[in-house]
């Protein structure tokens, strides 16, 4: 049976007493989670060891980081590595956000690096990956979203896979307030799931969790959920609100 997550992508915002506040009202109000239907908070780098001690001794909460570098140590100024967020704490990195692939020139190439690294490091990856408008309007996005998962996911066996979760993330649909249409999701999660099926086979990609992230919120997160391949969502302003956050997880919980 996979696992059903919501996760929250806090991105660059919140001061530290903010995310304080915020994940001790999003703890005051979890319920209805358990092995198979998770929460993970991706916080900013400045927040993991507060975050981790406030979720220490609760169930199904797991930390998130929002990126790592592809080294494990070394002359790089200003970055974090796997072994560093392991050892705060950290259960789950994204890698190949599409705000890292555009501003920081992240490519498939190195988000491969990044998922070995994390991996080798004993974290789980949120991998994201997701089109431009462009290209939705090109209907080329089947073909795009697969390369973007050959080229940074098939080198890894299937063993490494299952500690791999995808973030499908239209880029069209991030902050924008346009979310995908629930068949659009769906649409494109089962290809996803198709592409995983053609190289690891069909019971590694039914095991494998699908999110969907971009603009989902408490007005649209049951219908999303509701679809079959959908598996939870990847969630950025609307995380930022314990009471849209608590509602969003309750849609997953309750699909
Ligand atoms: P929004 O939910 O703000 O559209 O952001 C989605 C996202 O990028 C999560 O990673």
């Amino acid at each position: 049976m996979r696992k059903k997550i919501v996760a929250a992508n806090w991105k660059m915002h919140l001061s530290l007493n903010e995310g304080k506040e915020l994940v001790h009202d999003i703890l005051k109000g979890l319920q209805g989670l358990d092995e198979h239907k998770l929460t993970v908070i991706a916080t900013p780098f400045v927040h993991l060891n507060q975050t981790a001690g406030q979720l220490q001794g609760h169930s199904h909460i797991y930390l998130g980081a929002q990126n790592c570098h592809t080294e494990a140590m070394g002359a790089y100024t200003g970055e974090i590595s796997a072994p560093m967020l392991k050892s705060v704490g950290v259960t789950y990195v994204i890698v190949g956000h599409s705000e890292r692939r555009e501003y920081f020139k992240e490519d498939n190439t190195m988000l491969a690096k990044k998922t070995d690294i994390a991996l080798h490091n004993g974290l789980q990856v949120i991998f994201c990956c997701g089109e431009h408008l462009e290209i939705r309007d090109a209907n080329t996005q089947n073909a795009f979203v697969e390369k973007q998962i050959v080229e940074s996911l098939f080198h890894l066996n299937a063993e490494q896979l299952q500690n791999v979760v995808i973030a499908y993330e239209p880029i069209w649909a991030i902050g924008t307030g346009r979310t995908a249409s629930s068949q659009q999701a769906q649409d494109m999660h089962v290809h996803i799931r198709n592409v995983i099926s053609s190289k690891y086979g069909q019971v590694a990609a039914n095991n494998m969790s699908i999110l969907y992230g971009g603009s989902c919120k408490p007005s649209n997160a049951e219908e999303l959920f509701a679809c079959p391949d959908v598996d939870g969502g990847l969630i950025g302003g609307a995380a930022l609100k314990a009471d849209d956050f608590l509602f969003i997880i309750d849609a997953m919980t309750k699909a």
